[in-house]
């Protein structure tokens, strides 16, 4: 009832809203065809590296073709995309993994516990549908604007947004890889993170006083349990100014970072956008006259945690380059990586928990001045880009890791993300594969859901199966709101604890082919995590399946509580990493495709014990008797993989009689390879 009103009303605004004629419409690119409505004013695209030209007139038989629309203070653009398609991605998004039947807001919103607007809007916003046709040939559809905007797959596709006329632009491709891969060649890729932020991560809000960090590092190193990271929430600050730490709970922040690093631990602490109101703080004055401006050209205060803040106005180049110096300082304390939290930006006391959307945006360097309607899904990536740009500064021989919660379609370029304050249900377990799915299937690979959830309780069976189960997202990382709860994985008992230990264990073992999907994702653009269909397009069983998952191309995981899953085409062998694993009903299945070599690591709790490249190659035969495989190793941190010292090496394996021959076909890169060759190991 409710969904037919709203589509009723939907269809009424694109209605209403006369039709516009497209001014234009071409190739710019093999496959790429960009389409200009009637009355485009010049701008910059909020989301592509580069301004998209027609460089050649679109094919007659070119099938998808927006209808441009506007009135009541609409643009529109809707595409008809025939029968039987399946849609994807739309970005941050609750609800299943096939979007079609789906609408969405998008407008970055603080989403506690996702219940704001049924979670039909919440941190990010991608105007990007990705749709696989019933032979596997695939398009993907790029709405180019950042106004506050309305996405429904419910007939066909619609972007409806509350501002100027703007592009669009249609990739046809053979598959939906290759979509995604023209995707990346046009909003950018993430730049390949350090090797230790693959690892497990452990957050809470918050861990206090520096005591309480130190016990949490103690634990996990007792215990058994791997992990590379300590994260530190907002109560490391002096009264939440950011770019401080609280004197009596963090005292020598420096010795602090240095004592977890000789436990083999990195450190990210969270730096928010708002800087609090108090002509007392140095960062305050320092950005005084960079600040988001009201309508009538004051600077704009609303209250977050300090009370009453000031944001800085991102949009303007000198702005992004004043807050990316701040950081020089603050790393120099030993913090390896930065947080970016609220910044949607997220305001208390609010009707709309953000600033108004007549606030003013100065812009800069081609970026046109303008309001806060146009901005707001911006500012996130925008904030993004200038701490981003300050890591490197400060440490220009360190790859950057960098966290945002709000971002835009090409924010992977940036920063990983999370999918914010989920609760600790079933809901958001199961939910929690396709979101991060449909974010892999919007251009951002390295993503993953808060653990065990967020907000609520947890019980000791969701939190371990969550664990099983989320030990294999790309961005892997337990976290817990305030309260009485704790979520560390000893915090469930013995049972759930070993769980949790055995599947972070097996993470750790997969890491040199995690490593490699990374590597792969940062060159092409292709997700790190993926649904089942993107191994068999043109399967249509398996265009609904969000409880498997893939990682890369070749290993498949089936959670516990879908060993019904069906499986793409070829042959699954089963796999064994970890001593206890077949004994525990809660761990994921693991197959290897017939035909893949796995490359693995040895158990290990901190890469900073990983050797370099495979320890054991793991080879799955096909039907013929032959595998390939790849894998990627470089010093795990730094650029000079850029110049060429890496080793992407290619290996073929034949049946031998019993046994297995491998062999090094290929060998990209310049690195020298591991004094000691893995160990081959034939699954049957
Ligand atoms: C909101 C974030 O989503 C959450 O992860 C964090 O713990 C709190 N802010 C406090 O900083």
């Amino acid at each position: 009832m409710v969904r037919t009103f709203l589509l009723a009303l939907l269809l009424v605004q694109v209605l209403w809203a006369g039709p516009v004629r497209t001014r234009a419409a071409g190739l710019a690119g093999p496959g790429i065809a960009l389409f200009l409505p009637e009355g485009l004013e010049p701008a910059p695209s909020p989301s592509l590296l580069r301004a998209p030209r027609i460089g050649a007139p679109l094919p007659r038989a070119w099938k998808l073709r927006p209808a441009f629309g506007a009135g009541g203070g609409r643009s529109t653009a809707h595409l008809d995309c025939g029968p039987g398609v399946d849609l994807y991605g739309t970005g941050e998004v609750t609800g299943p993994l096939r979007r079609n039947g789906s609408r969405i807001r998008l407008w970055n919103t603080d989403n506690y516990g996702y219940g704001k607007d049924g979670g039909r809007r919440l941190y990010q916003s991608h105007p990007w549908v990705l749709g696989v046709r019933r032979d596997g040939t695939s398009f993907g559809v790029l709405f180019d604007s950042s106004w506050k905007a309305e996405l429904s797959c419910e007939e066909g596709v619609t972007f409806s947004c509350q501002g100027p006329a703007f592009p669009v632009l249609v990739i046809e491709r053979p598959g939906p890889l290759a979509v995604l891969a023209a995707l990346g060649d046009l909003t950018g890729r993430m730049e390949l993170p350090p090797l230790w932020a693959l690892g497990y991560q452990q957050c809470r809000y918050s861990y206090e006083p520096e005591a309480r960090v130190r016990e949490v590092a103690r634990e996990f190193r007792s215990r058994g349990i791997p992990c590379d990271v300590l994260w530190l929430d907002i109560d490391y600050m002096d009264g939440y100014r950011v770019f401080t730490f609280d004197p009596a709970k963090f005292p020598d922040p420096a010795r602090l970072n240095a004592d977890l690093h000789g436990q083999g631990f990195r450190t990210v602490w969270m730096i928010d956008p708002g800087v609090k109101a108090d002509s007392g703080y140095a960062v305050f004055r320092s950005g005084a006259g960079g600040w988001v401006k009201t309508a009538s050209g004051e600077d704009f205060q609303g209250d977050v945690w300090p009370g009453a803040c000031v944001f800085p106005d991102f949009t303007r180049p000198s702005v992004r380059a004043w807050w990316a110096g701040l950081y020089g300082p603050f790393l120099a304390q030993g913090v390896d990586g930065v947080w970016n939290d609220m910044n949607e930006p997220a305001v208390f006391g609010t009707p709309d928990g953000t600033m108004p959307e007549d606030n003013r945006h100065a812009g800069g360097d081609g970026l046109p001045a303008g309001p806060h309607r146009q901005y707001h899904n911006l500012y996130g990536n925008l904030m993004a880009q200038a701490t981003r740009e300050g890591l490197l500064a400060a440490r220009p021989g360190l790859r950057p890791f960098v966290l945002s919660r709000a971002q835009f379609l090409g924010g992977q370029r940036h920063a990983a993300t999370w999918t914010g304050d989920n609760t600790s249900t079933e809901r958001d377990l199961l939910q929690s594969i396709p979101m991060t799915l449909n974010l892999g299937l919007s251009g951002q690979p390295f993503n993953g859901p808060d653990l065990g959830g967020y907000a609520g309780r947890a019980t000791a069976d969701l939190w371990a199966r969550w664990s099983a189960v989320g030990a294999f997202f790309p961005f892997c990382r337990g976290h817990a709101a305030k309260g009485p709860q704790d979520k560390e994985p000893w915090a469930f008992g013995e049972s759930a604890e070993r769980t949790a230990r055995i599947a972070l264990l097996r993470r750790y073992r997969l890491l040199p082919y995690l490593y490699t999907c990374f590597e792969e994702a940062s060159r092409t653009g292709v997700p790190v995590m993926r649904p089942l269909f993107l191994a068999d397009p043109g399967n249509p069983a398996l265009r609904s399946e969000e409880r498997a998952f893939m990682i890369g191309p070749d290993l498949l995981v089936v959670p516990a509580w879908a060993q019904d899953a069906p499986k793409p085409r070829g042959a699954w062998i089963p796999l064994a990493l970890v001593e206890g694993e077949a004994g525990d009903p809660l761990q994921a299945r693991l197959f290897l495709r017939a035909g893949a070599i796995l490359p693995l690591g040895p158990e290990i709790l901190t890469t900073r014990d990983a050797p370099e490249g495979a320890t054991t190659l793991l080879v799955a035969l096909d039907a013929r008797g032959r595998a390939t495989g790849r894998i990627y190793a470089d010093a795990g941190d730094g650029f000079s993989y850029r110049t060429g010292d890496f080793r992407l090496a290619t290996y073929e394996a034949r049946r031998k009689g019993r046994g297995v021959g491998l062999r090094l076909a290929v060998v990209r890169g310049g690195r020298p390879p591991a004094a000691r060759p893995p160990r081959v190991v034939l699954l049957h």
